[in-house]
């Protein structure tokens, strides 16, 4: 080589680094539900407060509605590196880990507030890092709220539900809770559920009150049983060896925007999800039968069969500390 040509080449070569180094780390977050929901709106949070703090060494795009995929691609996605973040109902873990149908137990927590105090105990935090071993490391618990019943029929005694096609998440502990109530129930992405609702490929389903409005399920049910019977929040989870070959200094950034977006998430959450039970009241388009404690206690002893199911698989301490959370 010309003695002329080695500098060329030389600054050539530094051009190109730097404009490599200059590329921000690109996080792709998908999720399924509407961006007026808690998660939709905590997701929006993040990637403001992560841009802002990290300036434009990061860009997140978050994809609402299963726009880019829905909730069982983006587990093995996450794992591929083909996009860094999700958020998915705890529910949907638990191919991963038993100990993540404990979420799923009915009538396990008598309010948010006590899933709250469950997931900042010791026993809840553990949990973060519960798959780890498998590659997926939850950051922070987001709340949703908890599930109503929606059906075209009343759904007043445990027997109502019986026969019924009921959409369920991707769980095992969910699939069990509806055999028991003898009805059929049906594993289905979030992203198919209003139109099978709508075609009568299924007849009912279990979600918060913010997804029943904002998914516009409301619309295709004429009836809702408030039983709060369930629980629907996210684990906001990463691909464990992708966040821990990130420079430290943007772990860190992105760490506080984390902390924030689920600060303010778990701040609005409630308000939201009761707001959305008003949208769906002034509808006029559904029936919400507010169950009495007499009703309420027949459903929960109709799901009983399903505690002493799993109750080995998920591992009774943990159930109880679960449980204490209620006092
Ligand atoms: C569902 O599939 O019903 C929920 O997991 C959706 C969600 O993300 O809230």
């Amino acid at each position: 080589m010309s003695n002329w040509l080695k500098p060329l080449l030389l600054a050539t070569v530094l051009v190109a680094f730097s404009a490599q180094a200059q590329q921000p780390i690109v996080i792709k977050f998908p999720h399924v539900v509407s961006e007026k929901s808690p998660k939709g709106q905590a997701a929006l949070v993040f990637k403001k407060r992560a841009e802002e703090i990290l300036k434009d060494r990061v860009r997140v795009e978050v994809y609402p509605n299963s726009q880019l995929m829905g909730d069982d691609e983006s587990l093995e996605a996450l794992a591929l590196g083909d996009i860094q973040m999700i958020a998915i109902s705890l529910s949907k873990f638990d191919r991963l880990t038993k100990k993540f149908q404990l979420f799923d137990l009915p009538f396990l927590f008598k309010d948010m507030a006590a899933v709250d105090r469950f997931q900042a105990s010791p026993a809840g935090k553990a949990l973060l890092t519960e798959m780890e071993p498998k590659g997926y490391l939850g950051l922070a618990y987001w709340h949703n709220g908890l599930k109503q019943m929606t059906a075209n029929k009343p759904l007043i005694k445990p027997e109502d539900a019986a026969g019924l096609k009921f959409r369920i998440q991707e769980s095992d502990v969910l699939e069990t809770q509806f055999r028991t109530l003898k009805a059929n129930p049906q594993k289905m992405a979030l992203g198919e559920v209003y139109q099978a609702l709508m075609n009568g490929v299924i007849d009912a389903q279990e979600n918060t009150w913010s997804n029943i409005y904002r998914l516009k399920f409301y619309e295709a049910q004429k009836h809702i049983s408030e039983t709060n019977h369930g629980v629907i929040d996210y684990l906001l989870t990463v691909n464990a060896r992708w966040w821990k070959g990130l420079p430290a200094d943007i772990r860190a950034g992105l760490e506080q925007a984390v902390r924030e977006a689920t600060a303010q998430n778990d701040a609005n959450s409630e308000k939201s999800n009761l707001a959305d039970r008003e949208l769906v009241v002034k509808s006029g388009k559904t029936t919400i039968a507010k169950l009495t404690p007499e009703q309420l206690a027949a459903w929960q002893k109709a799901m009983q069969p399903v505690w002493v199911r799993y109750e080995k698989e998920i591992g009774p301490d943990l159930i109880k500390a679960a449980q204490s959370a209620n006092k």
